[in-house]
């Protein structure tokens, strides 16, 4: 039986460090504010933003809560966008994905200002990402880094495999790996034999929507497993890509879902706002 990465555990120490920073900046007169924007009713998208804002809450962060009509038109966004770019009070700014299907998502974010896209979305951001400089990281695939790192791994010349090569997730997640010296693999839908792929992989990282895709005949023995996905089972049941109960006596490492990545994604936007506030307020 493998060890199971307590997710949770790791993104309430990562939060319980940034509370502790933002409780030092706010003794020098500091504060450090997230906006957070969601238009239209989205329920999934409700509840995310729910979480963030509680996460604030926790973190000591104010948020700052925009929730605009379904019928929001593009100007009436990017002028938000534009006021919170200019608002000091502000120093992450995060438009939650996705919009409704008559605002283009690539619009919004190429309107948000770099320094506070916490998100990592902006192409200069994801530019800083290919060339290793960065201030921001993508909040999923550095929640990964984290887990990873929490189990003692080494990740210098080991096989490593991400399976998906979404712009949020696999392309960023294959950079961080990459970064540390790993032998990426992006694997996607039209990869030839996925099962040989994978089962060379000492870190596999599937990011690829598909409900208990990776079953054990994917996982090499005592690989570390990271699972990405949030889907739903033919019960309704929330289940990732991995057959957690096939996969668990190969792994040496894996991550459940819930309870996995899913904390991570929003401790790491915490971590991204504090970065960023910092920068602002001129803090080392
Ligand atoms: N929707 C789902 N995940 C995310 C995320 O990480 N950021 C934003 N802005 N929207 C999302």
């Amino acid at each position: 039986m493998a060890n199971i990465i307590d997710g949770k555990a790791v993104s309430a120490q990562v939060k319980e460090d940034i509370r502790v920073e933002t409780e030092k900046l706010k003794a020098q007169g500091i504060e450090i504010g997230l906006a957070v924007v969601i238009v239209g009713n989205d329920p999934a998208s409700q509840v995310y933003v729910r979480n963030k804002e509680k996460a604030c809450e926790t973190v000591g962060f104010n948020s700052y809560k925009y929730a605009l009509p379904e019928e929001t038109t593009e100007q009436e966004l990017l002028a938000l966008v534009d006021k919170l770019n200019n608002d000091d009070k502000v120093d992450g700014i995060l438009v939650q994905l996705p919009l409704p299907k008559h605002l283009d998502d690539k619009i919004i974010i190429n309107n948000i200002r770099p320094d506070k896209d916490v998100d990592a979305f902006h192409p200069v951001n994801v530019g800083k990402i290919m060339i290793g400089d960065y201030s921001f990281l993508p909040c999923t695939p550095a929640g990964v880094m984290e887990l990873i790192k929490s189990t003692g791994t080494e990740i210098a010349g080991k096989e490593c495999v991400v399976i998906g090569r979404s712009n949020i997730v696999g392309k960023p997640q294959a950079m961080l790996l990459l970064h540390q010296s790993g032998t990426v693999t992006i694997c996607h839908s039209k990869t030839k034999d996925l099962k040989a792929v994978t089962s060379r992989a000492d870190i596999l990282v599937a990011a690829v929507g598909r409900a208990k895709m990776i079953t054990a005949d994917y996982v090499k023995q005592g690989a570390v497993v990271i699972d990405v996905g949030m889907n739903r089972d033919e019960n309704g049941k929330l289940c990732g890509d991995v057959d957690f109960e096939s996969v668990k006596d190969k792994a040496s490492y894996i991550t459940p879902v819930p309870g996995g990545v899913g904390p991570m994604t929003i401790a790491m936007l915490m971590k991204n706002t504090l970065t960023a506030g910092k920068d602002h307020h001129g803090v080392k």
